[in-house]
This record gives C-alpha cells, structure tokens and sequence, in this order.
C-alpha cells in the first residue's frame, strides 16, 4: 500500500474461449465440487470470433464485491461465484504466507469489482458460463499473483469452464478422489497441432429457452439407466479412442465418435424421466443433411454436435467448409442472405452439383437458421496488456461505453 493518500486501484483484463465438447460432460456425482461422472474431451474455439473479457480491480476504497456482466450488475452471492472467488484468495493467502506474511499480495484483504462482457450473443445458445468462469477464474488469479494449476477451481464455477482453461484439445479427467483433486482439465493437443480442422456454429432459430444443463443432468442422473451405463461402460473406451483420433489427426474417427456421443447424450435425456427434448426439428434435418452429405461422398467428411439446445456445431476440414455451407444456405436458405449470414473466417462461394442437391433430397427450409459462425482451434485465456481495454474505470466502475 502506498502511503500517500491516493487510493489504489489494481486492475487486470484477460479474455477466454468457449469449448464445444466431443465427448459430452453429463451428471455430477458431488454437486458442490462439481465432479463429473464421466471424463469428457473438447475442442476450444477460437477467440477472433468468440471469447469472454473480463477486468478485475481491487482497491482499499471498494466497500464490497460487485460483479457487471454483459452491462448489468448481478448478484455476487451466486455459490458458484463465491466458490471461485473464496479459492483463489485462500491460494493467494497461502502463497503469501510462505513468501511474506506482511506483504499485502495485490491488496488480498481489498474487495474486488469484476466486469465480464461476451463477444457473441447470449441467444447463440453457447456455453457461456464455461468462458464465463474460465476467464473469472484466470484474471482473479492475475490480480492475486496465483500461479499454477487453476482448472480445478474453474471447474467449481462450472464443469466445462475447467476445459476453456486451455487451447487446441482438452480432456477432463474424471479424477478418483472424493476432494475433487485429480478432477482437472489437461491439453491433450494445442491447436497448431490440427490446422485444418475447421467448426461451424449453427444458430438455429429458436423460439422456447432450454432447460439449464445443471437441472437437465441432475435429474438424468437420478432416473436414467442409460446414462449410468454411458458413464460406466461406454465412455472410459471413448475417451481412449478420441484421444487417439486427435493425435494421429484421424478425422473420419473424430467425426464418427463425435456424433456418436451427441447422439447419446441427447438419448440419456430422451432416457430422462421427465424426457428432456433438447434437439428440434431443425436439428433433426441438420443431423440428415450431414449423413446425406456424407453418405454421397462415401466417407465421413462432417459431423455435428449438439449441447444443452437446438444450435449444432459442425466440425469439418478446411478443404470441405465452402461445399458444406453451401449445402447448408440450399436447404436453410435465410432471408439475411450474404454478408451477414456468415460471420466469422471467411467462407468462398461454390457451385452445387445436381447430383449432390438430389442426394441431400431436401426442399428448401426459409429461415430456420439465423446465422453461422465460422471458426477453428484456438488458444486458451490471454492477459490484455492494452490498459485502454480494461472494461472498469479508474473509479473501479464499468465504463460508459459497454
Ligand atoms: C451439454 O458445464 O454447463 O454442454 O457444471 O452444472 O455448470 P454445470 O454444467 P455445464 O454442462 C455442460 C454440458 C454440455 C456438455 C459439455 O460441455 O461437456
């Protein structure tokens, strides 16, 4: 602290990545730790096109914990936000105390004011809480000196937050212990390692907001058999077998196990009780034009996913995305056509065969759409040196221009 009168405000922004699972994380077996009943793998998106920014500030004049995210100030007493927060100040305790007990880390016995914004918007139906915390979990950890393994805190935010902790691959280990200690996420390949790898999101128009991933598996866990089973005798070989797919860069075995596991994970909620319906209709026709597609040329080139919602994640290789989309604008044409129906890495126009038309055999569906998203592998969170880009002002309060 200095001692002059002037308050000090310590203040850090870093951004962090959205994943989409390959093999899906679903039920918990301790709810308060968060600890999975099954490993799961993801591929981390990138950041050009969809990331979390959060600033964090700490200041001797701050009277309380404060947290603003996309611009509206929310409640700091959420659980799972105290959890991250109570576990990084307990390391950052620690770590003082081995250093030197007087020595006021970063302003440790400060109050924090936490401002979080998304690039992309929350209606995309994307795993928003698993940036959300994983960027939460990473600045705090800046702004305390907290260095090391964080995954095992931001899993305690949110499960898949623990895997947006790295770039490129990321499995999560189940983990044996009953005080969540081996539950961390680990980077099983960066993302320079699959260049050409590439993800389309599909936003799907969709008229009625799902029910939450943390309910939806809390009563699968409780009444499906089939994912007792998925947990227990299906997944622990998955695993192995996705984790050999991404090494050796073996796509048809990627998209297969891919779309596989989707195709599971929403027959664990079918297998619900009360079945939880996550895929609609236009999901359904998206799964039958990827088989089609597929089915035509003779050999898996595309897969879909598909999480707690109706959006699909496509993934594909670089060399297929313009035929694909293209399929994708015939079948799903959109009124906003052009421009913006694409956003993201830019996608070439192409001509489709009549051949190909016929073998996806579908009429047109207006609309059903809203837009893509074009993106590939990316890296994990990144500190933001440009000072100009912290999200709170000097005051410790959120900017006027968010
Ligand atoms: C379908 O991580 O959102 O996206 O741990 O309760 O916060 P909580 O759940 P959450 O669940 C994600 C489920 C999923 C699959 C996945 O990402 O692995």
């Amino acid at each position: 602290m200095s001692d002059d009168n002037t308050v000090k405000t310590s203040m850090v922004t870093c951004t962090a990545p959205v994943n989409i699972a390959v093999i899906k994380y679903w039920g918990k077996r301790n709810e308060e730790l968060i600890l999975p009943i099954n490993s799961s793998l993801s591929v981390t998106l990138h950041q050009d096109q969809l990331k979390t920014t959060t600033t964090v500030a700490t200041s001797r004049s701050f009277e309380e914990d404060r947290i603003w995210l996309n611009g509206k100030e929310e409640d700091i007493t959420h659980p799972r936000l105290q959890s991250c927060l109570r576990e990084i100040r307990r390391l950052a305790r620690k770590r003082r105390n081995k250093t030197n007990p007087d020595l006021d880390v970063a302003g440790l016995s400060h109050k924090v004011h936490i401002c979080s914004i998304n690039n992309f918007p929350t209606a995309a139906g994307l795993a928003s809480s698993a940036a959300g915390f994983a960027c939460l979990v990473y600045t705090l950890a800046r702004v305390f000196g907290v260095e090391g393994e964080l995954s095992a805190i931001a899993r305690q935010g949110s499960g898949s937050a623990c895997r947006s902790m790295y770039g490129g691959f990321v499995q999560w280990m189940l983990g044996q212990r009953d005080d969540g200690k081996d539950s961390l996420a680990q980077q099983v390949a960066p993302e320079s390692h699959w260049p050409e790898l590439r993800i389309l999101v599909l936003v799907v128009s969709a008229d009625r907001k799902p029910i939450g991933s943390t309910s939806g598996m809390q009563t699968s866990v409780k009444t499906s058999l089939l994912l007792k089973h998925r947990a227990e005798c299906v997944v622990p070989k998955r695993m192995e077998d996705m984790i050999e797919a991404v090494c050796k860069k073996d796509f048809s075995t990627f998209a297969e196990l891919t779309m596989k596991d989707s195709n599971q994970f929403h027959s664990t909620c079918l297998d619900t009780y009360p079945p939880i319906f996550y895929l609609n209709s236009v999901s359904q026709q998206i799964i039958s034009v990827v088989h089609q597609y597929n089915k035509h040329y003779g050999e898996t080139r595309v897969a879909y996913t598909f999480d707690a919602g109706p959006n699909a994640v496509i993934f594909t290789l670089e060399q297929h995305v313009p035929e694909f989309v293209q399929v994708v604008k015939h079948v799903f044409p959109s009124e906003s056509n052009g421009g913006k129906f694409i956003k993201g890495l830019q996608v070439d126009d192409t001509i489709l065969s009549e051949e190909l038309k016929q073998s996806i055999g579908l009429e047109p569906m207006p609309n059903r759409i809203s837009y893509i998203i074009s993106t590939q592998a990316g890296p994990g969170p990144r500190i933001v040196e440009d000072h100009s880009q912290h999200l709170l002002g000097s005051d410790g309060m959120p900017k006027k221009t968010q």
